[in-house]
C-alpha cells in the first residue's frame, strides 16, 4: 500500500492539466470527424476499415499517453495500474487494427484489386508489423526477469520505448495518409479539403505533445545504458 502511494505522482499544475486536456482534444476531434463521415455509409463493408483503424489508432496513442505524459488521470494511479491501463488499451487497439486490416484485404479481394500498392497501404502495413513487434517487446519489458541476466532490462525498455515512439509517429502518419486517400471525397458528404488539413494539423500537434516526454525518457535511459555498460540495471 505504502509502495503504491510512493509510485503515484504529485498532483500536476494547471498548465500540465491544460496541455493534457488539449492533447486529448486534438487526438479525439480528427477521429470523430472520420467517424461522422464513415457512419453515413455503415452498410458498406469498407466503411468499417476507417472506423476500426481510426478508433484503433486512437486507443493505441491514448495508451501510449496513459503511461507517459497524461496528467488528468495518471497522477491518481500507481505505476502498476498505469501499466495495466497501458496494455489493455494497446491490446484493444491492436485488435481493432487487425480487424480493419482484414476488412481492407477482404474488400480488395472482392474487387479483384492488388494489395499493398498505394503509399497509404505500404505505410499502414509497416505500422501494423512494427506495432506487433513493439507489443512483443512490451510483454518482455514487463517481464524482464525472463531474459535476465543475459539481456539487461534497461536495454529491453529502451528498445520498447524507441519502438513505441516510432510506432506512434507511424500510426499518426497512417491515419493522415488514410484521410488523404480518395475515400473522403467518395463519401458525398460535403467538401473535405479543409477537413483533411485540420486532421493533419490536429494529429501532428497531438503527436508532438504525446511524444515529448517519452522521447526525453528514452534519451535519459539510453544515457544510463551507455554509461553503465557492464552493470545490469533495473531501471
Ligand atoms: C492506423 C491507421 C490505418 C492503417 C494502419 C491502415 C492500413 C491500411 C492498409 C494496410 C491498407 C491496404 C490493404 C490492402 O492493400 O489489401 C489500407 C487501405 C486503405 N485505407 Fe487504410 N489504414 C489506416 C487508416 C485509414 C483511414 C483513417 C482511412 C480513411 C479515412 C483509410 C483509407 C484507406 C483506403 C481508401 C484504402 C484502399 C486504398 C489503398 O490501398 O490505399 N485508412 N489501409
Amino acid at each position: 500500500m505504502k509502495a503504491e502511494q510512493q509510485n503515484r505522482k504529485a498532483p500536476p499544475g494547471s498548465l500540465t492539466l491544460g496541455v493534457s486536456f488539449l492533447t486529448h482534444l486534438l487526438l479525439i476531434l480528427p477521429i470523430l470527424y472520420i467517424l461522422v463521415v464513415a457512419f453515413h455509409r455503415p452498410e458498406q463493408l469498407f466503411t468499417w476499415h476507417p472506423i476500426c483503424m481510426s478508433l484503433g489508432a486512437l486507443m493505441i496513442i491514448e495508451g501510449v499517453f496513459s503511461i507517459s505524459g497524461e496528467a488528468l488521470l495518471s497522477h491518481k494511479l500507481s505505476r502498476a495500474n498505469r501499466i495495466t491501463i497501458h496494455w489493455i488499451m494497446l491490446t484493444t487497439g491492436l485488435c481493432l487494427i487487425l480487424s480493419g486490416l482484414i476488412i481492407a484485404i477482404v474488400n480488395k479481394d472482392n474487387l479483384n484489386k492488388e494489395h499493398f500498392v498505394s503509399f497509404h497501404a505500404i505505410l499502414g502495413l509497416t505500422t501494423i508489423v512494427l506495432a506487433f513487434l513493439v507489443a512483443t517487446f512490451g510483454i518482455i519489458a514487463n517481464n524482464t526477469r525472463w531474459l535476465y541476466p543475459r539481456i539487461r532490462p534497461v536495454l529491453i525498455k529502451v528498445l520498447h520505448a524507441f519502438g513505441g515512439i516510432t510506432m506512434t509517429i507511424l500510426f499518426i502518419a497512417s491515419v493522415i495518409a488514410g484521410s488523404y486517400t480518395h475515400w473522403l471525397e467518395h463519401q458525398n458528404v460535403g467538401d473535405h479539403d479543409v477537413g483533411k488539413k485540420l486532421v493533419f494539423a490536429s494529429l501532428f500537434i497531438a503527436g508532438v505533445l504525446v511524444l515529448f516526454k517519452p522521447i526525453l525518457g528514452a534519451v535519459s535511459r539510453t544515457r544510463v545504458l551507455i554509461k553503465t555498460p557492464q552493470q545490469p540495471s533495473n531501471t
